[in-house]
């Protein structure tokens, strides 16, 4: 064992809990309370995910390490203080925020993640990395999540807190997010050693989206089946699941997860005008040749006659540019 490691961890256990006591037991928590509130959480998932609340203060956390003898410049390397501008000293480095505790695949808490309670800039701040954090190794909620990916051997991967959280009172006990980080090989090695899919849940908005398009390769190359929820409006699947609820989130958007090819088209279909010809002619140029490098035939034909009746197009001349593209294939 590592020395410096275990107090570490012993600080984050301890700051993790009196943030949740001073959250859900405080005057000073209130506010917190109601904002977590607010966005529809309620009392059994605040417990669930240990939510805290890190006051508006430059000393509470100080002054409860101090108090269990703590070594501060630690506290620091380890994300939990700062120092102070003037070099005298150290501060609380979470202030006025609600508390995520980001755990190992142990539980064991290794980062927190800070969310202002209304729109301040930055929204998130989280830990830097430390003896403890290693962004491109952690998935957040893998520990209460693995059970179900191990039965189900299928992921849910989703970008953020909110969303892992909004769909878990949902019924999705298998889903976990990247943080917003881009997913790294270390992210998909250990999740191809607990399933064979992942289903990909990003935000409906652009960056979201195209993330997601990104990511079907490097998964892909990886050997992993794939399937992915298509959200729309800009909405992600926490905004969805309180706007539209539970169970519609359940069968439109994680039962009706499509196919990486079918996610092509949508995503394709939205950089072209389909009411012109111009628009119509491009769009295909650019899913045909997607369409082509599909090994079946059977595939092939599948989404030949779905483009054929949704864009009025007839399946033969389709059929036979997409032959024309896969002789230049060879
Ligand atoms: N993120 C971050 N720092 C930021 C913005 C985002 O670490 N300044 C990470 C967080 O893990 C966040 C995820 O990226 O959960 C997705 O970002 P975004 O969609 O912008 O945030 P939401 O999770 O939707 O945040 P919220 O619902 O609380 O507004
Ligand atoms: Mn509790
Ligand atoms: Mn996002
Ligand atoms: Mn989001
Ligand atoms: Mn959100």
């Amino acid at each position: 064992v590592n020395p410096e490691r275990e107090r570490l961890l012993q600080a984050y256990e301890w700051s993790s809990k009196f943030f949740h006591y001073l959250l859900k037991n405080t005057e000073h928590g209130k506010p917190a309370m109601d904002y977590l509130r607010s966005r529809g959480f309620n009392d059994k998932t605040i417990d669930q995910f240990q939510m805290g609340y890190a006051p508006d203060s430059w000393n509470t956390l100080v002054q409860f390490l101090t108090k269990r003898s703590f070594d501060l410049e630690e506290m620091e390397k380890g994300g939990l203080l700062s120092p102070r501008s003037d070099g005298t000293g150290y501060i609380d480095r979470f202030r006025d925020r609600v508390i995520f505790p980001i755990n190992d695949k142990n539980g064991r808490v290794i980062a927190f993640a800070g969310r202002v309670l209304g729109d301040a800039q930055p929204k998130y701040l989280n830990s830097p990395e430390s003896k403890l954090f290693n962004k491109s190794r952690t998935l957040y909620n893998l520990h209460q999540a693995k059970s179900a990916i191990r039965k189900l051997r299928q992921i849910v991967l989703f970008e953020g807190y909110g969303d892992v959280i909004a769909a878990w009172e949902a019924g999705v006990h298998n889903g976990v997010a990247t943080m917003g980080t881009s997913l790294t090989e270390g992210h998909i090695a250990m999740m191809k050693t607990m399933a064979d899919e992942i289903l990909i849940c990003f935000d409906g908005d652009r960056a979201g989206q195209s993330s997601a398009m990104k990511n079907i390769p490097l998964l892909e190359s990886a050997g992993i089946r794939i399937r992915i929820a298509v959200l729309s409006d800009g909405l992600d699947p926490d905004d969805f699941v309180r706007k539209y609820g539970s169970e519609r989130f359940m069968s439109q958007i994680i039962d009706g997860a499509v196919s990486t090819t079918k996610f092509k088209l949508i995503y394709l279909k939205k950089n072209h005008i389909l009411l012109e010809e111009d628009g119509k002619i491009a769009y295909m140029k650019e899913v045909l040749p997607i369409i082509a490098a599909l090994p079946s035939s059977t595939e092939r034909e599948v989404y030949l006659r779905e483009l054929s009746s949704e864009h009025q197009l007839s399946y033969e001349s389709l059929k036979q540019d997409c032959n024309l593209i896969r002789q230049t294939m060879q």
